[in-house]
């Protein structure tokens, strides 16, 4: 049996295509080996960031592929249809990160009743959260349209949580408004919802393009909506916090410039509109800094006790999750030709934000 991949080219990721692996065959699988069937991925901008970071932030590490080439991690499903573990049945499904292919083996390893991980050596390395797989089989929140919303917003909202927590504890560094641009990405208003229904004194601005303005705005969740080549409009006489999901160096050094001193914060998140500068002036105001989500996982994690961080989470997803009925139409794609064409649109910025992709490259 062979195993359907989609691979892109490192340095160039306009070029993509299908590989065909070898699978081991079931019965020669080593001890604790899952051969599972991706059945179910979501993609948004965050999978091309995970390709753009690949080589610093060791993503392409995770799922082999051939030379020059890399296989992007998605967030999604898969059934094990293969298993040389005595705690794990054939038919299991698992939620977490795989390549973009229709197949993985993994050595699962820390199994207990909710989670696994896998033990291969080529993914340590990086930060626990890609390695564990959540056993998820008969839990409805996991099924159907809710299973589909968990692998497109679940790991964006994680940071979305994340952040709002951050500037919470911090009083927002004694800024008024918080500015989030790509307002229009799943992260962001994942954010600014939070930040609507919790923080009632602080102002919610959402920074984007014209083309998904009307979108943004028809979300009711920011206060107000600026245009990239309004936001010199902004009154400048308010103290902001800027999170950063565009990472565009230009729109962040006009935002800088505009607000001085009254730059609170400025945290970078993201880099959908990929045009950030190797080397990026001085500029004034906070200076602007990564967020770093493990770093606060790991401290609420340590401050909340066990259970604390997912509990939390799980309020604020319960509040979140129901909107999304309104907010995002899913949209799914089946086969090589399907994928290749929302990874095209995705990589060029073509996708309304209103869209959420559920892929599967089985035909
Ligand atoms: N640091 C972390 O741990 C972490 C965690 C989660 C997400 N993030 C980052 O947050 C960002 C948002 O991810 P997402 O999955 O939420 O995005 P998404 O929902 O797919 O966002 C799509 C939006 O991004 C902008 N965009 C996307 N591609 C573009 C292109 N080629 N050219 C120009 N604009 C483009 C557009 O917004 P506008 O028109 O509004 O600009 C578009 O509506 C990503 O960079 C992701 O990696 C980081």
């Amino acid at each position: 049996m062979k195993s359907t991949d989609f691979i892109v080219a490192r340095n160039d990721l306009q070029q993509c295509k299908i590989a065909e692996t070898q699978l081991p065959d079931a019965a020669v699988l080593p001890d604790d080996a899952l051969l599972i069937k991706i059945d179910r991925f979501a993609f948004t901008a965050n999978n091309i960031t995970y390709a753009v970071l690949g080589d610093q932030l060791k993503y392409w590490q995770l799922f082999p592929a051939p030379e020059n080439f890399g296989s992007i991690p998605v967030w999604g499903f898969g059934e094990v249809i293969a298993s040389r573990h005595p705690g794990i049945a054939t038919g299991e499904r698992l939620f977490g990160y795989f390549p973009m292919a229709t197949h993985l083996v993994i050595e699962a390893a820390d199994v207990s009743k909710r989670w696994l991980r896998d033990a291969a050596a080529h993914r340590q390395g990086v930060s626990p959260v890609y390695n564990a797989y959540a056993r998820v089989s008969g839990d409805p929140a996991f099924a159907g349209r809710q299973g589909d919303y968990q692998a497109l917003l679940r790991p964006l909202f994680m940071l979305s949580f994340l952040v709002d927590d951050f500037l919470s504890v911090n009083e927002f560094f004694g800024a008024h408004s918080v500015l989030l641009s790509s307002a229009s990405s799943k992260t962001a208003f994942g954010l600014a919802h939070l930040l609507h229904t919790l923080r009632k004194d602080i102002r919610v601005i959402g920074l984007t393009s014209a083309a998904n303005s009307d979108f943004v705005r028809s979300l009711g969740c920011y206060d107000d909506v600026v245009t990239y080549d309004r936001v010199t409009s902004l009154p400048s006489d308010q103290s902001v916090a800027l999170v950063d999901m565009a990472g565009n160096s230009e729109l962040r050094a006009k935002l800088h410039r505009h607000f001085g001193d009254r730059m609170k914060y400025s945290g970078l998140i993201g880099l959908t509109h990929r045009s950030s500068s190797p080397d990026e002036p001085e500029l004034p105001g906070a200076k602007p800094t990564w967020f770093f989500a493990p770093d606060q996982i790991r401290k609420r994690a340590k401050e909340w006790g066990p259970g604390g961080v997912d509990a939390r989470f799980g309020v604020a997803w319960s509040g979140f999750a129901p909107m999304l009925d309104r907010w995002l139409k899913v949209v799914e794609g089946r086969g090589p030709d399907g994928v290749k064409q929302v990874y095209l649109d995705t990589l060029n910025g073509r996708v309304p934000p209103d869209q959420g992709h559920i892929l599967s490259l089985a035909k």
